[in-house]
């Protein structure tokens, strides 16, 4: 309650500064350990206090992936202990997902029954091959630091299509900062590392989208895995036909929380005519891929308002992106504050936040 009022507060004061926004953690970059932000969401009250809900809210303790979304209906393939690991032609079409998967999973994930050396493929759960690990998004040690193998002891962590989240990771996280998310591999078999949910992907809250009609090409949105490695390995790919592709919003108060705070969906943002298997890695310094992408889209809801920003990458300089993006209203919702990225700024500096108070908004590239 106080936390909402709180939150009311801050986003009537200044839109602008009622987050999500990223918080810069710290500047050195070590490929493949560390990104150079943390998925926080920072909320600022009216007098520019930074407000942490988890400190106010005593409800909210420990973070359980009840992503919202029906569980019924369709599903892609069928999740089978035989399964190895998800056959992908490299076409990016293939990580775009669809808004009718707005739907599903509807086959449970049975522990124990899943070598190690195979790949979960299906029911949301996509296969990453361009990064050499067996499919997975990332590896990684109780410590969280990098493994090539999901062998016994590691958590497996794997990427879910456009618009849906993971919902593993283990409640007891390392006291280091780091985050573990995935499957854990015990005993040469794979293990829910929650089990309060059955399936592995979940439906966050539907509110957001994305389109692009850029006229240099497709462009790949990269998101984070996290908990997890914090690889920018996640794909959603727009082409540049206008279709619209889910984003993933997550809900807050029940997504993953890191020590106390709150945590939102991250995307970073290639330029146009970057593929996903080029754009969706950890790049390297001057590369403008991956964590070196121009831009960051972040997305999260809270209190059924969803908040959705444009963010500019620390470790480059937008102002040389190749595509413009604005977030719009669809019909008949209703979003307060202006956001947009055109002809390399922002329309207030560092970047900008739109609150999504009832249906919907979507992110147009152009
Ligand atoms: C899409 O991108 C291609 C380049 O990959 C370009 O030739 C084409 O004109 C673009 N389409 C639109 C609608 O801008």
């Amino acid at each position: 309650m106080k936390f909402s009022a709180l939150l009311l507060a801050s986003a009537s004061a200044a839109t602008a500064a009622a987050a999500p926004r990223a918080d810069v953690h710290h500047a050195d970059v070590h490929h493949n350990e560390k990104r150079a932000m943390v998925t926080v969401t920072e909320f600022v009250n009216e007098n520019g206090a930074v407000v942490i809900p988890g400190a106010t809210d005593t409800s909210a303790t420990v973070a359980t992936a009840t992503l919202g979304g029906s569980v019924s209906s369709r599903s892609t393939t069928t999740l089978s202990p035989a399964s190895t690991t998800a056959t992908s032609s490299g076409s990016s079409d293939n990580y775009g997902g669809d808004l009718s998967d707005f739907s599903g999973p509807s086959s449970k994930f049975e522990d124990g029954t899943i070598a190690c050396s195979a790949f979960p493929s299906g029911q949301g759960v996509i296969a990453l091959d361009w990064l050499g690990l067996s499919g997975w998004s990332s590896i990684q040690d109780s410590d969280g630091q990098s493994l090539t193998a999901c062998k016994d002891g590691a958590y497996c962590s794997y990427a879910c299509q456009a618009g849906m989240s993971k919902t593993q990771w283990p409640s007891s996280q390392p006291a280091s900062g780091a985050s573990l998310g995935g499957l854990l591999c015990k005993d040469g078999y794979l293990y829910r590392t929650n089990t309060d949910t059955d399936y592995l992907c979940g439906w966050g809250e539907q509110t957001a989208t994305a389109e692009n009609s850029n006229s240099n090409g497709g462009i790949a949105l990269c998101r984070t895995d996290y908990p997890g490695s914090e690889a920018m390995v996640v794909p959603t790919w727009l082409d540049n036909d206008s279709t619209a592709k889910p984003v993933s919003v997550v809900n807050e108060q029940t997504y993953y929380q890191w020590q106390g705070k709150t945590t939102s969906t991250q995307y970073y943002v290639n330029n146009a005519g970057v593929s996903v298997e080029d754009g969706c890695v950890w790049g390297s310094a001057g590369s403008d891929l991956g964590n070196w992408a121009p831009l960051v889209l972040g997305a999260g809801s809270d209190n059924g308002i969803t908040y959705l920003s444009l963010i500019a990458n620390p470790n480059t300089d937008a102002s040389a992106a190749n595509f413009n993006v604005k977030i719009v209203a669809t019909e008949g919702s209703t979003v307060s504050g202006d956001c947009k990225f055109e002809n390399g700024a922002f329309s207030s500096d560092g970047g900008c936040t739109v609150s999504v108070t009832s249906g919907s908004a979507k992110f147009v590239f152009y």
